[in-house]
């Protein structure tokens, strides 16, 4: 135990390894992610990482594979907040973030309830230590401004599908995220659905990764179904695709979403009431008793994940905007 001498609150030295392991089917970004790794590693001063992209281009993902790959940088360890579990009506409640990082730290002892009282102690434990800080899912620079470290020993990488230009002045490195290269996109079907089928159609699976942008998100659902459905063209689903006029990645959740059982429908428009990126499995089960098989189907179509050791269900940004379409078209009385 370390004793904090301004605030007189203990806090146990236990190294803490919070990030969220990457997906195991990852493609690419082997630039970006040196870029980051490096940064990180030649740090002579705080640094603030912001990775940015559209919505479903993988900036989580990648943000979890730097605390991976850095973790020789950060002999301290990372600490861990995704903001959508923070929102309440709107505003992000900064208090909880920065009593979080200070649990995590090891602090037990009651907290100020005062957010400059709070955001004072945790820049004083954060002094001099080598922590990684990732933050997912950030729509205003203030929610990071309020608690920014001031040492300059740790570093701190947000992802944002905002923009968040006004970082620039803290020293904002921006790092963005853009859609899959040709060749990746066409990796990350071969990935799902195998190289032989992906190569019989290679036309195809070109044409499939430029009508879903490129975009990791929309190339999953995808992949996913052509994996349950082995004997479906690619071709065909690129056909299906060029004829949706929404957005790309809404088309994908719908292309999904079509090959569901009604039970899987029905709970993934509850979800869609519901509004929430995140809930526990005890609240699926209050809207549909018994949600494990299905829950795992919506899984496997890739429409969500399901953390089952931490008993979480998470919908993405574009995933809950689908669901809450469906709920509004299919559960309206
Ligand atoms: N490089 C990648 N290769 C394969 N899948 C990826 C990659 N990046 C992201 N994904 C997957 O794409 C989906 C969206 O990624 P995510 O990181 O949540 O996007 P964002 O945070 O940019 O909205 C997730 O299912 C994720 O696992
Ligand atoms: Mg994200």
């Amino acid at each position: 135990m370390v004793t904090n001498g301004l605030s007189g609150v203990a806090s146990s030295q236990v190294v803490r390894w919070e990030c969220p392991p990457a997906p195991a089917l990852f493609v690419d970004r082997t630039a970006e992610l040196r870029q980051l790794v490096e940064l990180c590693a030649t740090r002579r001063k705080a640094l603030l990482l912001v990775l940015d992209g559209p919505p479903g281009a993988g900036k989580s993902a990648l943000a979890r594979k730097l605390a991976d790959a850095a973790r020789e940088s950060f002999p301290d360890g990372q600490l861990y907040a995704d903001l959508r579990e923070h929102r309440r009506g709107g505003g992000v409640e900064l208090s909880g973030v920065v009593e979080g990082f200070l649990r995590s730290l090891g602090v037990s002892e009651p907290l100020p309830s005062d957010l400059s009282r709070l955001t004072g102690l945790l820049r004083s434990l954060l002094h001099d230590r080598r922590l990684l800080i990732v933050v997912d899912h950030v729509t205003t620079a203030e929610e990071v401004v309020r608690w920014l470290p001031n040492g300059d020993t740790c570093a701190v990488a947000v992802t944002s599908n905002h923009d968040l230009d006004e970082l620039h002045q803290y020293g904002a490195v921006r790092v963005q995220i853009e859609r899959l290269p040709l060749d990746d996109g066409v990796a990350l079907l071969r990935e799902h659905c195998g190289a032989q089928r992906v190569d019989a159609e290679a036309e195809a699976a070109r044409r499939l990764v430029t009508l879903c942008d490129g975009l990791p998100l929309a190339l999953n659902l995808v992949g996913a179904k052509l994996r349950r459905r082995t004997s479906l063209a690619l071709a065909d689903v690129a056909a299906t695709l060029a004829a949706e006029p929404e957005s790309v990645v809404l088309a994908a959740f719908d292309f999904a979403h079509d090959d569901l059982s009604q039970q899987a429908r029905r709970l993934w428009a509850l979800l869609g009431v519901h509004r929430g990126g995140e809930l526990s499995v005890g609240a699926v089960a209050a809207l549909m008793p018994g949600p494990e098989d299905v829950l795992e189907e919506l899984t496997r179509a890739n429409l969500l994940e399901w953390d089952e050791l931490a008993g979480r269900v998470r919908l993405g940004e574009v995933g809950a905007r689908h669901a809450a379409r469906r709920a509004e078209e299919n559960l309206t009385p």
